[in-house]
């Protein structure tokens, strides 16, 4: 039974890195995995160019049916899976005009909401001392949230998953919230002026 690694979004950046770095050392199957077959061929074809021989495997980790689909694979041709690495995820620049409501919800549906799919569907499959990284961030980073109430329930220990999904839409909520005061404050100003 061969071992087995997988890499989300790692058809460029740190995940392509990251597989580059497991074809070295890894003794087993180094899975590339990539939401656009192209790219992520492409990313294969460098790969092999160099002596290394990744395979490939689609993954949208925003859609369910491919995330099955990749469970599927893993259990009929490997029976189970040794690593996995979680580094697919979005990030918005810093000079984006895209209005924050939109940003934050884009960024927690796939850097959360996501990768929470992915560990539900592939956790079962993990074997008795597989690996799993997650890749984070400075950003993500407990000293970030400026709510101590918030920061204290998240360091807790016994936090549960639902508890933390309904800390994640609480917040998305408030952003919203304070959206939708901005907007009527700007009509509020646009009708003072009208009169
Ligand atoms: N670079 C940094 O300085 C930095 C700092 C802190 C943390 N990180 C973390 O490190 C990881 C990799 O970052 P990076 O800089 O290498 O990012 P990147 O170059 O933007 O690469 C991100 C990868 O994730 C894929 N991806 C994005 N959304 C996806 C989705 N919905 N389904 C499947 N794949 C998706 C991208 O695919 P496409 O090519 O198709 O877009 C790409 O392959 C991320 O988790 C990030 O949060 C990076």
């Amino acid at each position: 039974m061969g071992r087995l690694a997988v890499v989300t979004g790692s058809n460029k950046g740190i995940g392509f890195a990251i597989v580059e770095a497991l074809c070295k050392k890894f003794d087993g199957t180094v899975m590339l995995c990539s939401r656009d077959l192209e790219r992520g061929q492409k990313a294969v074809d460098s790969l092999k160019q160099k002596g290394f021989n990744p395979v490939l495997h689609q993954l949208e980790i925003s859609d369910q049916n491919s995330i099955n689909k990749l469970a599927e694979t893993i259990k009929n041709e490997y029976q189970g899976l040794d690593i996995l690495v979680n580094n697919a995820a979005i990030a918005y620049k810093h000079d984006a005009t895209e209005p924050f409501v939109k940003q934050a919800e884009d960024t927690i549906n796939v850097n959360f909401f996501a990768n929470l799919d992915v560990y539900k569907t592939l956790f079962p499959l993990l074997r008795p001392h597989a690996r799993v990284v997650n890749l984070s961030s400075s950003l993500g980073m407990l000293k970030q949230v400026s709510s101590p109430e918030i920061r204290t329930k998240l360091s807790n220990p016994n936090l549960t998953e639902d508890e933390l999904v309904s800390i994640v839409k609480e917040y998305l909520a408030d952003v919203l919230h304070k959206e939708l005061v901005q907007v009527e404050d700007k009509e509020l100003e646009q009708d003072t002026y009208l009169f």
